[in-house]
């Protein structure tokens, strides 16, 4: 199954590609992900990048697009890929539908006061790339990752004025693509719950996964 899961900053999408990831045995690709390591590791993307994700704002679709279509031609998604933060705009869902054939489109729904609330909270490893939160999602030990022992961090990008300007982004730029995909009859929402294995639940019951 190709897969992509829509929905604002801290909806939960790489918490719950996490959970379809072991479920469905296919990778996860965030290109939020793959940009930080791009920054990490000093290249000439992830300079260019940089910016943009300091501020909130997309990063151009061309560096976008291409760094997608690079991860995805590997040889693990040959059963199929979730795609976590891509599309986030109408050029890239229609720069999608050339490379591939999407089947289903998940899209968390959250409100925005929650979102403030989550990214308040989260915690994250730079190791694998496991995420916490403080009160609904604490790992065992403080500041540590249950999964790999690295020490825990705060994203730069989850500064509150920071947040408000990706909500902005999100509502104008990447909520549009619900209805793009809803047209093509691929479009199913999750509202996300209090608790991460309520929502959990939910996203398997609507993508008919339980
Ligand atoms: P990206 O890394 O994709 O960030 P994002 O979409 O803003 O989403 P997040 O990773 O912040 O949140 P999430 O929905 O995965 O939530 P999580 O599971 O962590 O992108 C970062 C930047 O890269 C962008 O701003 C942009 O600049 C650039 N970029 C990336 N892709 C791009 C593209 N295609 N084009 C252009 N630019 C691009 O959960 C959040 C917190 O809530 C966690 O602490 C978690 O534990 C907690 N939580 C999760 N679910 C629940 C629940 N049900 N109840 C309570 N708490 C919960």
């Amino acid at each position: 199954m190709n897969l992509i899961l829509l929905g604002p900053p801290g909806a939960g999408k790489g918490t719950q590609a996490e959970v379809l990831r072991q479920k469905l045995n296919i990778p996860s690709i965030s290109t939020g992900m793959l940009l930080r390591n791009a920054i990490e590791q000093g290249t000439q993307l992830g300079k260019e990048a940089e910016g943009y994700i300091a501020k909130g704002n997309l990063v151009p679709d061309t560096l976008v697009v291409d760094l997608l279509k690079e991860r995805i031609s590997q040889s693990d998604t040959k059963n199929g890929f979730i795609l976590d933060g891509f599309p986030r705009n109408r050029a890239q869902a229609e720069q999608l539908d050339t490379i591939c054939s999407i089947d289903k489109v998940l899209s968390l729904e959250v409100s925005d006061a929650d979102i403030i609330k989550r990214l308040s909270g989260r915690r994250v490893c730079n190791s694998c790339g496991a995420s916490y939160h403080t009160v609904y999602k604490p790992s065992k030990k403080e500041m540590v990752c249950d999964n790999c022992g690295a020490a825990l961090s705060i994203r730069e990008d989850d500064k509150e004025e920071t947040v408000l300007n990706r909500l902005n982004v999100y509502h104008s730029q990447t909520e549009p693509i619900k209805e793009y995909y809803q047209l093509r009859g691929k479009l199913y929402l999750a509202y996300g719950q209090e608790e991460v294995a309520d929502t959990t639940k939910e996203v398997l019951r609507v993508l008919g996964l339980e």
